[in-house]
Parts: structure tokens; C-alpha cells; sequence
């Protein structure tokens, strides 16, 4: 005998509904269908830019004062073993031209290796209150030393020290071996001196290619569309936008 589908399995015992109820819950569900609309929050017609709507999204999400770290995003990465592995990072700025994103790290951390074996990234910001994601792919340079030395100096003194003391993704034996690090660096610094970078240590900028914002809407007919970044000849940037299918 002939296994039936869940579908067919669902449509038989619906069965027992009357013509009445049928009707009824079309109905309903025609007009939700149509509360739903053209113009999600990108709108029937959305922007030919996406970076501006990308930094809208970003600031709607640090006022909202719902997040501890609202800029915080998986990113993703992937070494010359062709194998990803992702992490959270903080997205520390937006730039919309040229498009990038620039978060900072340990460059020889797994991401900094990976990222050195292969300069593509992927990173995604998952802003729950406003039901919203944003996707951001791109190519991978490093900032310029001017800039890793002005942000490392905006943090506190504790992360800078942290920064000097952790070997990022290398096997230890224990906290007390950290521990023990930081108060070396800490202990090291004549009093009012200047901790300075190390050179291991900096910012990356995501040169965007591509983005994505996805909006959730009723029914699952969320709002997605998808713009690709292109240099024409004349090195002119053109972005090329699809609406996708939820
Ligand atoms: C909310 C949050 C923010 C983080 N921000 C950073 C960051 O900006 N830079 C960073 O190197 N690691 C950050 N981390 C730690 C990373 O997730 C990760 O553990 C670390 O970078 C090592 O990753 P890797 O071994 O894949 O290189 C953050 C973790 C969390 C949960």
C-alpha cells in the first residue's frame, strides 16, 4: 500500500470540516493575507543602496536600549581547509562609502589565521525587537595600523591589557596561567605609562559585496531582498538588487 504524505495525511483529516468553517477560515485568512501588503519595512520599492538602511537598522538597534551589544554579529570565516567556523564579534563601525564593515580581533586567533588563508568573510546581525537580520559578505583587508593604535586606545585598560595577555585560540592549562599573564603586563607598566598596541592585534575592514536584510511579516511572508555589489568599468559601484522568497 501506498505510504500517504504528511500533506495528503493533514488534507484527510481536515476531513471532518464543514463547508461552513471551511469558508470561514479562507476568509480569515484572505484578510490576513492582504493586512500583510506590498511594502514591507523595505518598502514596495526598496532602495538601490542598501548601506544607508544597513546603518538605520544598526542605530534603530543601540536606541532601542534593548541589547547589551547591539552591534554584536556572527561572523563567518573560512580557511584553506575549506571548513567554516563562526564566532561573535562587535561590528565597531559602518561605513557606507565605499561599503565595509570593521570589527577588531587577535590576527593570530583561528579567525585571523583563517581570514589570512583566505580574506572572505560573511557576518550576520540578528536584532530580535525588530524582528529584523541583516547578512553582509565581502572581501577582508586589515585597518591601517593609524587606525587599530586610535581605536585600541578608546578601550578600557583592562581589555588592553587582555589583548596583550591572551594568546586568542591557542590551548592554555588554565585560567591561572591568564591570570598569571595579565598580572606580568599589568604588573610591567611604570606608573601612568601608555600600554600600547601590540602588533598582533588590530581591526579588519569587510569590503561589502553583498547584503541582505530580511524582515519578518506575518505568515511568513517576510520582507528579504538581496543587493550584490559590482564595480563597472569605469570603476564605478553599482549595486544589483533581487527581491528573494522567504
Ligand atoms: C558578545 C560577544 C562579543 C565579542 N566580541 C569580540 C570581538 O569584538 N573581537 C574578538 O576577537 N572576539 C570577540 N568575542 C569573542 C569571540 O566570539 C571568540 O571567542 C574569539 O574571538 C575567538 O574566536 P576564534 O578562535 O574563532 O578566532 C566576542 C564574544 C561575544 C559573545
Amino acid at each position: 500500500m501506498m505510504q500517504k504524505s504528511e500533506h495528503e495525511e493533514a488534507a484527510a483529516g481536515s476531513g471532518a470540516v464543514s463547508a461552513g468553517q471551511a469558508g470561514r477560515e479562507r476568509s480569515v485568512l484572505m484578510s490576513a493575507l492582504s493586512a500583510v501588503g506590498l511594502g514591507g519595512d523595505l518598502g514596495s520599492e526598496p532602495p538601490i543602496d542598501p548601506m544607508p538602511t544597513l546603518v538605520k537598522w544598526f542605530e534603530e538597534a543601540r536606541s532601542s536600549g534593548r541589547y547589551d551589544d547591539f552591534n554584536a554579529m556572527t561572523l563567518a570565516t573560512c580557511g584553506a581547509d575549506g571548513a567554516p567556523s563562526a564566532r561573535v564579534v562587535l561590528c565597531k563601525a559602518i561605513e557606507e562609502e565605499p561599503p565595509a564593515i570593521v570589527f577588531y580581533t587577535n590576527y593570530k586567533s583561528r579567525k585571523g589565521r583563517e581570514l589570512g588563508e583566505n580574506p572572505r568573510a560573511a557576518a550576520v546581525f540578528h536584532w530580535p525587537h525588530a524582528k529584523r537580520q541583516a547578512r553582509v559578505e565581502g572581501v577582508v583587508e586589515r585597518t591601517t595600523a593609524e587606525e587599530s593604535d586610535a581605536y585600541f586606545r578608546t578601550r578600557p585598560l583592562i581589555s588592553r591589557i587582555g589583548a596583550l595577555a591572551s594568546p586568542q585560540s591557542q590551548p592554555i592549562s588554565g585560567r591561572d596561567v591568564l591570570v598569571a599573564s595579565a598580572l606580568r603586563v599589568a604588573g610591567g607598566l611604570a606608573f601612568g605609562q601608555e600600554l600600547t598596541r601590540p602588533e598582533h592585534w588590530g581591526g579588519f575592514r569587510v569590503r561589502v559585496r553583498r547584503v541582505e536584510l530580511w524582515s519578518a511579516r506575518e505568515g511568513r511572508m517576510h520582507d528579504r531582498v538581496s543587493w550584490e555589489c559590482a564595480e563597472s568599468g569605469s570603476g564605478k559601484r553599482e549595486w544589483r538588487l533581487s527581491r528573494i522568497a522567504p
